[in-house]
């Protein structure tokens, strides 16, 4: 993470709390909040379960090294924005809870920046990939006067839109993308912790994943759509997408197939996608990877086990771009689904919003 300076006028880091801190996302928030030069952690929420007991003892710490001891001796809140008192919130609940407890903290004027499905497709709740389509953010000034709330809710995408949208985005924006046929592997961290039985998945694979395909359908065509006057149309393309689990610790990967108005040759596609710069605003933003895709032109890659920490998680990976004989290319993409495709792309969410100056007030 760049050590970039805070945003003009702001003298201290801006306080903020994980909700869902002991998940499998939650926890991925810590590490990379943990050091982070604009936010300071200043609460750990979960559920009634955790409450009141020290965060080092109700988590049980996934990969790489613990947090500081600070934080792991901090008590666990509940949810509650009566009790959280920072301005700023992270969200990594489960689906379950995620809808009332998020409306709630949003009512209570704080900021929401969430990982969970439940308001992803409300038209005035923006779901953003900051390098895809940061202008989406503009949805915040209509949520507050439809909903009648000083506070906001952003979302970031499924794990696997996400690692489809930004792979696609500049071919959307230079070529059109007419249909889409797309496969994904996914891997168990997508399922949170404890997740899924090891019996259910070693040396298997399992072809269903509920609720996975609609969500990835449906949000990547809000994605790619386009905000213009308070609303955004979704992109019309046609798209129809298997999602399957298979047995890996980190990282998506997705082979799609597509079809485009502008037919490119796959030399073409690779250059547009090289020179994709993103979303203007979000460069020099502490989490944006220097560059958020990277085609790869190993016949082999990319693979989880040596792509899937590209740009400290949050860069996607593309490669064996090539002919189809049915549509135009085809081609493969892989990213980090807790990092990229949760809460790296959530912390990158705030940062866009802390860098124009949303947060002057919080
Ligand atoms: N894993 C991924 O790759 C990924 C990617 C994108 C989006 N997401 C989304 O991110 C969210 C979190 O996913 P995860 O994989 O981190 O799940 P997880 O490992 O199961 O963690 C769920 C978190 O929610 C908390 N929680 C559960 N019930 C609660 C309640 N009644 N009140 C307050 N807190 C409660 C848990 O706290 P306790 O420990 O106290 O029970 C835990 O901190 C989900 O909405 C998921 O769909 C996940």
């Amino acid at each position: 993470m760049k050590t970039t300076d805070l945003p003009r006028k702001r003298k201290t880091r801006w306080p903020v709390a994980v909700l869902g801190a002991t998940g499998a996302v939650g926890q991925m928030f810590v590490r990379l909040l943990a050091n982070h030069p604009w936010f300071e952690i200043s609460e750990l929420a979960a559920s009634e379960r955790s409450a009141g007991r020290k965060y080092g003892e109700v988590t049980r710490w996934l990969e790489g090294a613990p947090p500081p001891q600070a934080i792991l001796a901090r008590r666990v809140i509940a949810c509650d924005p009566g009790v959280v008192s920072a301005p700023i919130v992270f969200s990594a609940l489960d689906a379950t809870v995620a809808g009332e407890v998020e409306m709630a903290f949003a009512k209570a004027g704080k900021f929401v920046l969430s990982n969970a499905k439940n308001f992803r497709m409300e038209p005035d709740v923006p779901l953003v990939i900051p390098e895809v389509n940061g202008d989406h953010l503009g949805l915040i000034e209509c949520q507050r006067k439809n909903r009648g709330w000083d506070g906001a809710i952003v979302t970031n995408a499924n794990c696997s839109a996400t690692v489809a949208a930004v792979a696609l985005a500049p071919l959307h924006q230079k070529f059109g993308i007419r249909q889409l046929f797309l496969s994904t592997m996914q891997a168990v961290s997508g399922a949170g912790y404890p997740g899924i039985p090891s019996l259910d998945i070693l040396g298997n694979i399992i072809p269903f994943i509920a609720d996975e395909e609609p969500k990835l359908e449906r949000e990547m065509l809000k994605i790619l759509g386009t905000y213009e006057d308070g609303q955004v149309t979704s992109a019309a393309f046609k798209v129809s997408a298997h999602t399957n689990r298979v047995p890996v610790e980190h990282g998506h990967t997705i082979c799609m197939t597509i079809g485009f108005e502008e037919h490119p040759t796959p030399e073409q596609a690779i250059d547009v996608m090289r020179s994709w710069k993103g979303f203007p605003a979000t460069a020099g933003l502490p989490t944006r990877p220097d560059h958020p895709l990277v085609v790869s032109d190993a016949p082999d890659r990319p693979q989880p086990k040596r792509d899937v920490n590209a740009g400290d998680g949050m860069t996607v990976t593309v490669g064996r771009v090539r002919r189809d004989a049915i549509l135009d290319l085809r081609m493969v993409a892989l990213g980090h689904n807790t990092v990229r495709g949760a809460a790296g792309g959530s912390v990158l969410n705030a940062e866009l919003l802390a860098s124009n100056g949303a947060f002057d007030s919080a």
